[in-house]
């Protein structure tokens, strides 16, 4: 059994966000419920020559204004399909953006993306045919919509990593996105006068899936659905939410290269790992070292520090700061460093290496988000023994259990749980954290009962696979 899945972004080719490692990991866990995943990605520069030796399987003399061919090859033990259109792909910047801003022709971009995607399902490539499409976010909403619109019976599947990115362009590109007009409608990929790529797949494709059981039950709000909710109501019976594991592979503080290796088992081994990191930020902190990492922008509820660290300072506690993002907010978190030497350090960039010595060595992980599909570093803490200090909210909301008086009496508590989503909620939960920290021994044991929780690809991986039967059974 095959599944194409279709995205923009997979670990280990590239990377801007959370997507790139789902995507990545999703191959492997599959394989383990007899799935056969292939991953379809553009080529964006490096990509081939990582895919090496790779074999042109498809091609086209014109994709939307240049040639372009699909190029099968294997990375990790993945199978991957790039999609080699340099007039699209072959850009000097990041996969949707450069310097000067997001590119003018993401919309045609991805729809090409998509549209070739359609055509492997259709037709078939080198005798590869899938019998399911797996699409993820905006980006590779089209696919299912083409499948529909050419009345291709191959099943599809839509999985939501974050509504807050629609794909939503003006009608006027209808053409260069080769998306028929016919379909320009609340039915199809219309929406309030434009187009928008996730909505077309939303409602085109069999099945919609999110990354967290409680983000698919918060998408049928209008605070959190942003404008779709009514779409995702209307689907309500097909929708399903499906938690994101970790890759056991790469997040094992056993084994991962870039630390000083521990276990729940050896759980004071942790300690040399936080000596490290704080050398490293050049910090002395005597109470509990909190990390982020983290996109800077606001879904991540990074305007809430420089209300809450003054405290969290004051009563010990010191903070290690990974991220890039808006402007803003790179300013913002340089002050925090600047006001509090010593004690909050601050690294703007992006830096894979660095994060996971982070995980190691802190002590908490902070993830104030106001909304969070899933979200995955509440997850690596876990995993590292770093209690997640996380918003009520999405997969957050759903991975970690919130200490209180009676979830630490029933020895079950993974972390702290803030709810609402404001500055004196964060002060509080760092308060919280400071208390817990203090008990070194109901500490320790808090820590080691998140890395022991399952957190691996193994459950969600069955579900998928649940899943795609259901829609081949049809
Ligand atoms: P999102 O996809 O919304 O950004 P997730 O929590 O799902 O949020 O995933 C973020 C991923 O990106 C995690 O793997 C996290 O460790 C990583 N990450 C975010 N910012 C950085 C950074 N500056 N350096 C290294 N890794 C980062
Ligand atoms: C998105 C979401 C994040 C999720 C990731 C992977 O980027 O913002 O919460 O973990 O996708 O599904």
């Amino acid at each position: 059994k095959r599944v194409l899945s279709v995205a923009s972004e997979a670990v280990p080719l590239v990377k801007t966000g959370g997507l790139a490692d789902v995507v990545g990991a999703l191959p492997a866990a599959l394989a383990g419920q007899g799935w056969q995943m292939r991953v379809m990605i553009p080529a964006y520069p490096g990509v081939l020559a990582k895919l090496a030796p790779a074999e042109e399987v498809w091609k086209t003399a014109d994709l939307g204004g240049g040639p372009a061919r699909l190029m099968l090859g294997s990375v990790g033990g993945v199978e991957v399909l790039a999609l080699d259109a340099p007039h699209f792909f072959d850009r000097a910047g990041g996969p949707y953006a450069d310097m000067w801003g997001d590119y003018g022709d993401n919309a045609e971009r991805f729809a090409a993306l998509s549209w070739v995607a359609a055509v492997v399902a259709r037709d078939g490539v080198a005798g590869w045919r899938p019998d399911v499409v797996h699409a993820h976010d905006w980006q590779a909403g089209l696919a299912p919509a083409f499948l529909r619109y050419w009345g291709v019976a191959v099943p599809s599947v839509m999985t939501i990593h974050n509504m807050a990115f629609q794909g939503r362009v003006g009608a006027a590109k209808m053409a260069a996105m080769r998306l028929p007009p016919e379909h320009f409608n609340r039915e199809g990929f219309e929406f309030w006068g434009d187009i928008s790529t996730l909505k077309a797949g939303l409602m085109a494709a069999d099945a919609i899936t999110t990354v967290s059981p409680r983000y698919a039950e918060e998408l049928m709000r209008a605070e959190f659905g942003m404008g779709l909710e009514g779409v995702i109501q209307a689907r309500a019976g097909v929708v399903h939410g499906i938690l994101n594991g970790v890759d056991t592979a790469v997040w094992d503080p056993e084994t991962d290269p870039e630390i000083q290796p521990f276990s729940a088992a050896k759980f004071s081994a942790k300690s040399r790992n936080r000596k490290a990191l704080q050398r490293e930020f050049h910090l002395d902190v005597p109470g509990p070292l909190a990390i982020l990492v983290s996109r800077l922008t606001p879904q991540k509820g990074i305007d809430l520090l420089p209300g809450a660290v003054a405290d969290f300072v004051a009563a010990g506690g010191g903070l290690a700061i990974l991220g890039s993002g808006d402007p803003w907010a790179e300013d913002m978190v340089r002050g925090l460093a600047a006001r509090f030497p010593g004690r909050v350090g601050v690294k703007i960039g992006y830096d894979e290496g660095l994060s996971h010595r982070m995980f190691a060595g802190g002590d908490a992980v902070l993830v104030p988000s106001r909304f969070e599909p899933c979200g995955l570093t509440q997850l690596y803490g876990l995993r590292y023994g770093t209690v997640p200090v996380v918003a009520a909210t999405g997969g957050l909301a759903d991975t970690v259990i919130g200490a209180s008086p009676a979830t630490e009496a029933a020895g079950a508590a993974t972390g702290v749980v803030f709810h609402p989503v404001d500055e004196l909620a964060l002060r509080q939960a760092l308060r919280r954290l400071v208390t817990l920290h203090a008990d070194r021994k109901a500490w320790a044991a808090m820590a080691k009962r998140g890395m022991k929780a399952a957190l691996g690809w193994e459950a969600s991986a069955a579900r998928y696979a649940a899943l795609y039967e259901g829609l081949i059974a049809r």
